[in-house]
């Protein structure tokens, strides 16, 4: 389990997480569980479309609904750190020989489609149509007051793969899971550019698949109110997993299904983590407490059901380690 030196000069500037696109089957519906109860805000709204953005952020938008006729998910999308960035990630992809194209994007800037070694479609841009900050506009802010996106989290079939490929662009480790024993094996890695826990993490797993998309919240007692909320509006059995505080990261965290089956944690409360020397933290396999801090262990459906990226068949993972599963 070779835990890699950081790159502080990568090939590209990814400043972080910032958008993702999802399918849907029902936009009305989809409609009533992210703007009307989570509270995030139309950005606009189209025939096959919504644009979503939580309160702090000027971006256009960090989660796009699509109309689809299938659940899946589109690409991770990324925020770079100028122009000049994105023409250098084009020629690194190109020269890898992974798969580069520029789709005209409603509202970006210009985009680079690409994918990594697994085929896990990325959004790369720059920019994006700017939107006003409604985070002192408090009367606007709804249900679990999200304020931003933070994190998108995915199954691997090899997590030490994916850890060597997105730790060569620059990713840092902050926290990692792995198997007990000599030959110990990565099962999970967290990894960061924006400076907090992550922007991007990984878990052995069918993939590559999308787990969630990580919302954060002001505090954690946005997150009681919309547990308080989803269970006395219609929404209880779509509340997966918690609320409680993951061991990994610190965070106190909510998992949701979406009516699609697409999976959004609430989160908030972790930590910093600029620091060129800040070392990563390990958690073994078999600790409790790495999945919930209390003790709780998390239901089968977390550790099987994702969402599968359009057009890209996932891979039985080759680590077939178990964890601790809630019965
Ligand atoms: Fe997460």
């Amino acid at each position: 389990m070779p835990i890699r030196n950081p790159v502080f000069a990568p090939p590209f500037n990814i400043v972080r997480a910032s958008h993702v696109e999802l399918g849907v089957r029902d936009l009305a519906r989809a409609r009533a569980f992210y703007v009307d109860c989570l509270g995030l805000l139309l950005s606009d709204e189209t025939a096959d479309a919504l644009y979503l953005r939580g309160v702090e952020e000027r971006n256009h938008h960090s989660l796009v609904l699509r109309l689809s006729r299938a659940a899946e998910a589109q690409a991770l999308g990324f925020k770079l750190g100028s122009e000049a960035d994105l023409d250098r990630a084009a020629f690194w992809f190109a020269r890898a020989n992974l798969p580069t194209s520029f789709p005209d994007l409603p509202h970006q800037g210009r985009t680079l489609r690409t994918a990594d070694i697994f085929g896990t479609p990325l959004d790369l841009c720059a920019q994006m149509e700017q939107s006003e900050s409604m985070l002192q506009k408090y009367a606007a802010h709804q249900g679990a007051r999200i304020q931003r996106i933070d994190h998108l989290n995915c199954f691997t079939p090899d997590v030490q793969a994916s850890y060597d490929f997105y730790s060569a662009l620059g990713f840092r480790l902050t926290e990692y899971t792995e198997t007990d024993g000599d030959d110990a094996k990565l099962w999970a890695v967290w990894l960061q550019r924006k400076g907090n826990v992550h922007d991007l993490a990984f878990t052995n797993g069918l993939g590559p698949r999308l787990h969630h998309v990580g919302l954060w919240t002001a505090g954690v007692h946005d997150i009681i109110h919309i547990c308080d909320v989803m269970a006395t509006c219609g929404y209880l059995a779509n509340m997966e997993r918690g609320p409680g505080r993951h061991g990994i990261s610190n965070a106190f965290f909510l998992y949701v299904r979406d009516p699609d089956g697409h999976r959004v944690e609430l989160f908030t409360s972790d930590y910093l983590t600029v620091d060129p020397d800040h070392a990563p933290i390990r958690w073994s396999l078999t600790d409790p407490r790495r999945q919930t801090l209390w003790g709780h262990s998390a239901p089968e459906s977390w550790f099987r059901e994702g969402s599968q990226f359009s057009g890209v068949a996932p891979r039985e993972p080759a680590l077939a380690a178990q964890p601790v599963v809630a019965m």
